[in-house]
C-alpha cells in the first residue's frame, strides 16, 4: 500500500498571490454564520436520528454480533482526508466496529480515542529497518504510538488490538526491499509491548499478499509457500503460533481477475452455480474459498495447521479500469459478506471462516501510487468525501449505508475549459495538470472515458483546480480555464467540488468572533 503522503506541492508554472484569499467580504461571513446556525440544527436532528438508530442497533444484537469480524481499512494517502471525526462518525453510524489503519497518525487515533472501535495500526514498510537494527527504536515507537493511546480497558482511549509490522512487505515487486527486516522488527516491537506490560492486550501481526503462497497446479491442496520466503516463514510461523497471533493474508481478486484472464468473474463474485473446481474430495465455487484453503494447505505443511487466519485488504475497486464499476464491486462485495457471514468457512475449515475480515478501503484516496493501475484510487466502498457508492450490510443490517453527514466543501464552483479560447494546444495544460490531479477517471473503462473532448480537458483542469483549494490561480492554464458555477458533470462522470479542509474549526471561531467584535464595534460607533 502506498504510504501517507499529503503533498499539496505544485510543480506546474502557476503562480500564487496569496493575498487574494485573504479578502472576505462580511457579508460573506455573514452567510457562513447562517450557515452554521443550520449545521447546528442539522446536527440536533442527526443526534436524534442517532438515538434512534443506537436503539435500533441494540435490538439487533444478534447480527452486530457477526457482523462484528468485519472491519475496513482507513487509509490516509488523501490530498483533502475528511476529518478523521467525521469518519469516526461515518464509522458508528454504520455499526463498523473495527478498523486498519496504515500508519499511527496521532489525529487519528486521538479521533477513535473512546469510540470502542478495535483498531489494528500499521507500521509503514520504510519504518522496518531502524526497528530491525534498534530495540530502543522499537520501545520508543511502541511508547509514543501505542502506550500513549491505548484503553485501559475502560470507556476511554484507543481499543488497539493488532499491531501490523509492515504491509504487505514481502510483495515480489519488492524483492529484498524490506524482507530481511521483517523478523527482527516484529521481534522487537515484541519485546517493546512485553516491556510495556501490553503483550496480552496488544498482538502483533504481519501482513502478507497472497503471493507469499501458490500452488503449481492451481488447486488448493497443493499449496505451499514459496520456495523463496521458506526461510522467513519458518521463523515467522512459530513467533505467531507462539504468541497466539493470527497469520493476516491480504487477498486482491481484482488484480487476479486482470492478471489471469482464463478465469472467470462469476467465479470471484460469488455466483457460480454450476462449474466448479474439484480438488479431490472438494469442490470450490469461488476464488475466495480457492485462495484460503491454498493458505491452510500451506500452513499444515509447515507444521501450523492450527494458526487463525485474518484477512487484511479485500475489496472491489469502483473506477479508473474496466471491470471496475460500483455495480461490479457491490456484487463482489455483497457475495463476500453473504459467505463471510452465513459462517460457512471453507472445504478444509468447514464452519471456520477467517476470524476477522477487512474491506478494502472505507474512502477513495485521490494520492495513493497508481504504479499498479488507475483503479487504485477508487477502491472505497465509500467516495472521498464519505458518500456511500453503492449498498453491502457492513455491520448495518438491511439499512442502507449511511453517508458522511455535514461534510464541509469548497463553493459550488468548477474549472472548465473557456471554449471561446483556440483549444488547439490545450492538450499540454491537461498532461500538466493530471502529473498532479487526479485524472484516473479518464482512463480506459474509467467513468470518464467517454465525455468527449474537450470535456476531459475539463475534468482535469476542475481536478487540479479543487486540488488547490479553488484558488484562483489554479485555473489559468494560460488564458485557457473557466471558472463556472455550473456543474459540468455527465451521466456517470462526476466533476467533484472539494473539501474544505482549509479552516479548522478553531481558525473558524476565531474569525467569526473577530468579525462580531468588528460589527458589534461598528454599530455601537454609529
Ligand atoms: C511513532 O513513533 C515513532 C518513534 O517514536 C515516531 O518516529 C513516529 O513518528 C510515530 N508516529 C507514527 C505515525 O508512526
Ligand atoms: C482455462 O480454464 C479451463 C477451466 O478451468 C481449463 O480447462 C483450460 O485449460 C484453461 N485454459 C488455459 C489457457 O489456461
Ligand atoms: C521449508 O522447506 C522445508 C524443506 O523442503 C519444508 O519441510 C518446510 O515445511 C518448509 N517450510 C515452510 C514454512 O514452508
Ligand atoms: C500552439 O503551439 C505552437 C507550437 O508551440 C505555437 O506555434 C502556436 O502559436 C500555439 N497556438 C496557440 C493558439 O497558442
Ligand atoms: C481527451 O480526449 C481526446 C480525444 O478523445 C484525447 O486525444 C485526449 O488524450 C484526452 N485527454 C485526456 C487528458 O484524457
Amino acid at each position: 500500500m502506498a504510504q501517507y503522503t499529503h503533498s499539496r506541492t505544485s510543480n506546474v508554472a502557476l503562480t500564487f498571490s496569496e493575498g487574494a484569499a485573504l479578502f472576505v467580504s462580511p457579508y460573506h461571513l455573514y452567510e457562513e454564520m447562517r450557515e452554521r446556525e443550520k449545521m447546528e440544527e442539522r446536527t440536533l436532528a442527526a443526534a436524534a436520528t442517532a438515538i434512534c438508530i443506537f436503539w435500533t442497533l441494540l435490538s439487533c444484537l444478534s447480527l452486530a454480533s457477526v457482523a462484528g469480524a468485519v472491519g475496513v481499512n482507513w487509509g490516509t494517502s488523501s490530498s483533502h482526508p475528511l476529518p478523521p471525526p467525521k469518519v469516526v462518525e461515518l464509522l458508528q453510524s454504520n455499526n463498523i466496529t473495527k478498523v486498519k489503519l496504515s500508519d499511527a497518525n496521532p489525529q487519528i487515533l486521538d479521533s477513535l480515542s473512546g469510540s470502542r472501535i478495535d483498531v489494528m495500526v500499521g507500521i509503514p514498510n520504510e519504518m522496518l529497518r531502524s526497528l530491525n537494527s534498534s530495540k530502543k527504536a522499537a520501545e520508543s515507537w511502541v511508547h509514543d504510538n501505542i502506550t500513549r493511546y491505548i484503553s485501559n480497558g475502560g470507556s476511554s482511549g484507543v481499543r488497539i488490538q493488532y499491531i501490523a509490522i509492515g504491509d504487505d512487505p514481502f510483495l515480489q515487486s519488492y524483492g529484498e526491499q524490506f524482507k530481511p527486516y521483517v523478523i527482527g522488527a516484529t521481534t522487537n516491537i515484541q519485546l517493546a509491548l512485553s516491556g510495556a506490560k501490553l503483550a496480552n492486550k496488544v498482538k502483533v501481526v504481519v501482513p502478507c499478499s497472497s503471493d507469499v503462497y501458490q500452488s503449481n497446479s492451481s488447486l488448493p491442496s497443493k499449496g505451499h509457500f514459496k520456495p523463496e520466503l521458506n526461510k522467513t516463514m519458518t521463523q515467522l510461523l512459530p513467533f505467531l503460533s507462539k504468541h497466539g497471533s493470527p497469520f493476516v493474508v491480504n487477498i486482491n481478486p481484482f488484480l487476479s481477475i486482470r492478471q489471469t484472464k482464463n478465469f472467470s468473474i462469476e467465479y470471484t463474485l460469488f455466483q457460480l452455480t454450476t462449474h466448479t473446481l474439484v480438488d479431490g474430495h472438494n469442490t470450490y465455487k469461488n476464488s475466495f474459498d480457492v485462495s484460503i484453503d491454498t493458505l491452510v494447505t500451506a500452513l499444515s505443511k509447515a507444521g501450523f495447521a492450527d494458526l487463525e487466519i485474518i484477512v487484511g485488504q479485500i475489496g472491489w475497486p469502483t473506477d479508473g479500469a474496466s471491470n471496475a464499476s460500483s455495480s461490479i464491486a457491490e456484487a463482489f462485495m455483497k457475495g463476500l459478506m453473504s459467505h463471510l457471514m452465513s459462517r460457512d468457512g471453507t472445504p478444509l475449515r468447514p464452519k471456520k471462516p477467517p476470524i476477522e475480515a477487512y474491506v478494502f478501503s472505507l474512502l477513495d484516496e485521490d494520492q495513493r501510487s497508481i504504479t499498479a493501475g488507475n483503479f487504485e484510487r477508487h477502491w472505497g466502498v465509500f467516495t472521498f468525501d464519505g458518500q456511500a457508492k453503492y449498498h453491502v450490510n457492513l455491520g448495518q443490517g438491511s439499512r442502507n449505508l449511511v453517508n458522511a453527514q455535514n461534510v464541509k466543501y469548497l463553493s459550488s464552483k468548477w474549472c472548465v475549459v473557456n471554449n471561446n479560447k483556440d483549444l488547439s494546444n490545450v492538450s499540454a495544460n491537461a498532461v500538466e495538470a493530471c502529473s498532479i490531479a487526479d485524472c484516473t477517471a479518464l482512463s480506459p473503462g474509467g467513468s470518464c472515458y467517454n465525455i468527449s473532448w474537450p470535456g476531459n480537458i475539463s475534468f482535469a483542469f476542475n481536478s487540479y483546480y479543487q486540488q488547490h483549494d479553488q484558488r484562483a490561480d489554479s485555473c489559468i492554464f494560460g488564458g485557457l480555464g473557466l471558472i463556472t458555477t455550473v456543474d459540468p458533470s455527465v451521466g456517470e462522470c462526476r466533476y467533484a467540488v472539494g473539501l474544505n479542509t482549509s479552516l479548522s474549526t478553531s481558525q473558524y471561531e476565531t474569525r467569526l468572533i473577530w468579525w462580531t467584535l468588528l460589527m458589534a464595534f461598528l454599530l455601537v460607533c454609529m
